[in-house]
């Protein structure tokens, strides 16, 4: 089975406290629940990682050359806006990247409207709440078929 790795970078963790009428109630528990039931529907296992530390999500995107990892989808939140350590540790990669976001941010404030990733990311899916991870994944699933 393919395996796709979901990150989730800074203050993802609280996702269900946070800004309910931008990011709604959804907890990353149940996020990450609801990607990977379906994944398992596209023929896909997903294996989902959280941190706030910048390192450690670059020490992720690393690890994933050699753990089998067939594409990647990036929810980095506010680092998408300005990481170029993020963006360089996606560039190494050789497999697929999608970036997903809950909400709209081009809807939002102008600095959420520039993502760092755009030169390295096959697209970006945005404002569909836990949609944005499904229709990523959908996309990830068609890429890898
Ligand atoms: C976010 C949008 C970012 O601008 C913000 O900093 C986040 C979450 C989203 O999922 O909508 O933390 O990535």
């Amino acid at each position: 089975m393919k395996k796709v790795l979901v990150l989730h970078g800074i203050n993802l963790n609280m996702f269900g406290k946070r800004d309910p009428a931008q990011y709604g109630t959804v907890t990353l528990a149940q996020i990450d629940e609801e990607v990977k039931v379906f994944g398992r529907e596209l023929g896909l296992e997903v294996d989902c990682f959280q941190t706030n530390h910048e390192g450690e999500m670059a020490q992720r995107i690393h690890d994933a050359h050699t753990d089998g990892t067939s594409a990647v989808l990036i929810n980095a939140g506010a680092w998408t806006h300005y990481s170029y350590g993020i963006a360089d540790a996606l560039a190494i990669l050789e497999v697929p990247v999608i970036e997903v976001h809950m909400s709209h941010v081009h809807g939002r404030e102008e600095f959420r409207h520039h993502s760092v990733f755009a030169p390295v990311v096959k697209g970006v899916v945005s404002g569909l709440g836990v949609d944005s991870y499904k229709m990523a994944l959908r996309a990830a699933a068609n890429l890898l078929s």
